[in-house]
């Protein structure tokens, strides 16, 4: 751990259920507006500590391969760090010119990253923990919803690389758990069962216990069901 002085500076930390903060910031393509100009698409902010850095660049190359997969499922990927524009500018040309790690090369960042050298986003998004770091965002991803308002917040420390493929199955759950009304169990994955609601009288306990074709109980408060794979991409993808 690093920097680990601690302020007594007030950070606010956006909660889930909450609109996203606002802001307008330069980016490595163009500037935005943030989160109005992404309204009707699912959208995931995500902070790095800092440009030409080992575990972001692992990060970094792995997201952009699956930014079409991330797109095809309606989600735009925005990130930020406190890092100027010349020098991400720099990082994202090294990447694509000379980068290659597990197969992948040729990476090119087409989603925007934030230039936030005064630390404005970065601190309206809690991405700033003096615990961890005075001086760099911890890996923060926000999952923002088509009408702006938080529904995800993960944050890994400096040392951590996030695990994409996560991103992706959390991205994909909050939609299904939206369009099919249901809560997604342990592990799950598209194919596997959904969890329906809750029986919210005696009577739905009971039928529920007593249905024996699509919902499956193992009792009354905790009953699945099936959703293919096909209605899932039917339902969600664009
Ligand atoms: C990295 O991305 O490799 C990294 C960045 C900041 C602190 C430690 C590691």
């Amino acid at each position: 751990m690093e920097d680990t002085k601690q302020t007594n500076e007030i950070i606010s930390m956006p909660r889930i259920g909450e609109r996203a903060p606002s802001f307008k910031a330069v980016t490595t393509q163009g500037e935005i507006n943030f989160p109005e100009q992404y309204e009707g698409s699912w959208v995931i902010l995500f902070s790095h500590p800092a440009d030409f850095t080992p575990v972001c660049t692992s990060e970094f190359m792995t997201f952009a391969s699956m930014e079409t997969k991330f797109n095809e499922a309606n989600c735009k990927l925005v990130g930020l760090s406190v890092d100027g524009l010349y020098s991400h500018i720099a990082w994202l040309r090294t990447i694509k010119e000379k980068i290659e790690y597990k197969g992948m090369k040729d990476v090119e960042v087409k989603f925007p990253l934030i230039e936030d050298i005064t630390m404005e986003v970065a601190k309206k998004y809690g991405m700033i923990q003096p615990g961890e770091s005075n001086t760099k965002a911890v890996r923060a991803v926000f999952f923002i919803d088509p009408k702006g308002i938080i529904r995800t917040i993960i944050y890994y420390p400096l040392s951590l690389g996030r695990n994409f493929d996560e991103l992706y199955r959390a991205l994909i759950a909050l939609q299904v758990a939206d369009k099919f009304s249901v809560a997604l169990p342990a592990d799950w994955r598209p194919g596997d069962d959904v969890i329906v609601p809750t029986a919210g009288s005696c009577g739905v306990a009971k039928e529920r216990m007593e249905n024996k074709e699509d919902i499956h109980c193992y009792d009354w408060f905790f009953c699945t069901k099936k959703i293919s794979e096909d209605e899932i991409n039917n339902g969600i993808k664009k």
